[in-house]
């Protein structure tokens, strides 16, 4: 097969949902559709049980199973598909955020009982802001839940979304029927049967026709009816277009569980879901058709074995060929590297590959030369944008607690940032480092890892910051900046690239200096060039 037309049938993509909507029992059955799997079960959840913050076992078992799972590749119907792993728990969240960066459409999971999620907003606020392209999946209707458009309404409120359902349930819970396919323009009723691959499927193109009322009777059948009316009345119809530009996005109603609907969105998924889409680079956009292979750094997973230090680092390809043991410029430090075993992912195995193409995530052995967001080319200087990091949630200064490992515990804390484990930043007034992080689960991951891989002890101390914002005066040089550098020394950092970041203590007090300097602009992101 030509490279033109390896790129058109890839489709990688993300599932993202608040913990507990069902992400990983879709991820299951949509493996189980593609053949990658035999049986349900076999995908392992990824998630961090509560209650697991002091038991480090359960951490290691966990990023065990998060390198197995952080890329599904499947085929299906001849498109090869790709499913990047996102986890649910908050404290990861930044990790989830990284990860949208190298996906190129996502599926957003909701429960039809709990509805749109603390988690999910803050997901799908970072898809809109990249115009991701959105399919909705709102799962468990065979449970009891919210009235289908009092959810859509949530959703079109608290997500800001668009949205135009291409299914539409039949009753819920006890009374789940089935589900009317508007895009397919068919019926499918529910046995509540998992095992089954395939629901019966049955072609209505009249709603009026009395075979509706014979299969899930009169008062169903009108409700139906009156329901696709409206549904037709409110909603926009679904244009593909739209949904591409992030304007529009269709939802399906299913049980994941019960392996209803989920085919409708894997058909629907492949003929609308885009291909690898071009990039913006610093220099310029970056198209996947391009022959030469360019490429970017959107996770890195240190290996489990401590007496190895080495890493995996996870590349998306953007455009060209990535082969196996060619040399390729590493931007960052202008140096060319060879890989003599890139990992490719297969389902749940990992596979060395001799070809990758546009769309397609690569797993590179690394020895500490990567850090995220770093690209690879083929010799032109190319560096791709769109890895930021946010404002943490939690600050504490980090401390030396062996003098003799200082060495050992700069060198690790240093490479547990370039992971992305947590930020850095270094206060500008005395030098003393300060540990950003979303969730206060990763203090104790990078205490014991600091231990355990590179030998170090750290302790930890309070301090009190409201917000991380990165720093954008107007002008450099003049005194207004320099006044706030002088009055505000006390509360200014440098992140890991070198920004100055204000660390604020206080909601009213980050007004107060964004009102007194107003020719400064404070950003909640790093990226805001
Ligand atoms: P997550 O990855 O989004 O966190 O969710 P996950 O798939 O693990 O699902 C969370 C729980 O919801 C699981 O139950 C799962 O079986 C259940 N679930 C998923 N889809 C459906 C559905 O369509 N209908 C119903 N009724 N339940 C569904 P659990 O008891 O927490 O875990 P388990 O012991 O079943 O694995």
């Amino acid at each position: 097969m030509g490279f033109i037309k390896e790129i058109a049938r890839r489709r990688t993509f993300g599932i993202v949902s608040h913990p507990d909507a069902g992400k990983t029992t879709l991820t299951e059955k949509l493996l189980l559709f593609g053949g990658a799997i035999q049986e349900a079960g076999a995908v392992k959840s990824n998630k961090i049980k509560k209650g697991a913050t002091s038991d480090f076992m359960e951490i290691e078992r966990q990023r065990g199973i998060s390198v197995a799972t952080s890329v599904l590749a499947f085929e299906y119907n001849n498109i090869k598909i790709n499913i990047l792993d996102t986890p649910g728990h908050k404290d990861f969240a930044e990790d989830t955020f990284r990860t949208l960066t190298a996906v190129d459409s996502v599926i957003v999971v909701i429960d039809v009982a709990k509805g749109v999620e603390e988690q999910t907003e803050k997901l799908v606020e970072v898809c809109r802001m990249r115009s991701i392209p959105i399919i909705v999946f709102i799962n468990k209707l065979d449970r009891e839940g919210k009235d289908a458009f009092d959810l859509l309404d949530e959703i079109e409120l608290k997500l800001g979304l668009k949205v135009s359902p291409l299914s539409f349930p039949i009753g819920m819970g006890y009374d789940f029927k089935g589900i009317y396919n508007l895009w397919e323009k068919n019926l499918n009723l529910f046995t509540g049967d998992p095992r089954k691959d395939i629901e019966e499927t049955i072609e209505i193109s009249d709603l009026n026709s009395e075979e509706l009322t014979t299969l899930i009777g009169e008062d169903a059948a009108n409700q139906l009816r009156e329901d696709i009316d409206l549904v037709e009345g409110i909603y926009p119809e679904f244009n593909t277009k739209d949904y591409l530009e992030g304007n529009l996005q269709p939802v399906f109603f299913g049980s994941a569980l019960n392996n209803f609907g989920v085919r409708e969105l894997l058909d629907c998924f492949i003929e609308i879901a885009p291909k690898p889409r071009p990039k913006q680079s610093e220099e310029r956009l970056v198209h996947p058709n391009e022959q030469k292979f360019t490429g970017f750094v959107f996770k890195i997973h240190a290996n489990m074995d401590p007496n190895h230090r080495d890493r995996l680092a996870f590349i998306k390809i953007v455009s060209g060929e990535f082969k196996r043991n060619t040399p390729y410029l590493h931007v960052r430090l202008n140096k060319k590297l060879k890989f003599s075993s890139p990992n490719a992912f297969f389902a749940e195995k990992k596979q060395i590959v001799d070809v990758s193409y546009p769309g397609d995530i690569v797993g590179l052995h690394d020895t500490g030369n990567f850090k995220i967001g770093d690209t690879l080319t083929e010799g032109e200087i190319i560096n791709y944008k769109g890895i930021p990091s946010f404002s943490p949630e939690h600050f504490r200064y980090i401390n030396n607690a062996d003098p003799l490992k200082s060495k050992q515990l700069y060198k690790g804390i240093d490479q547990l940032m370039d992971e992305g484990v947590a930020q850095l930043f270094t206060l500008d007034l005395n030098g003393r480092k300060v540990i950003g992080t979303v969730g206060a689960l990763q203090y104790e991951v990078i205490q014991y890892r600091l231990e355990h891989e590179y030998g170090a002890k750290c302790s930890y101390e309070n301090l009190s910051v409201h917000k991380a914002c990165w720093i954008d005066p107007e002008d450099e040089k003049n005194e207004e900046f320099e006044e706030f550098k002088r009055v505000k020394q006390r509360y200014l950092a440098k992140d890991k690239q070198e920004q100055l970041v204000f660390l604020a203590d206080s909601a009213f007090s980050l007004q107060m200096t964004q009102q007194k300097y107003p020719s400064i602009k404070f950003h909640f992101s790093s990226e805001f060039n």
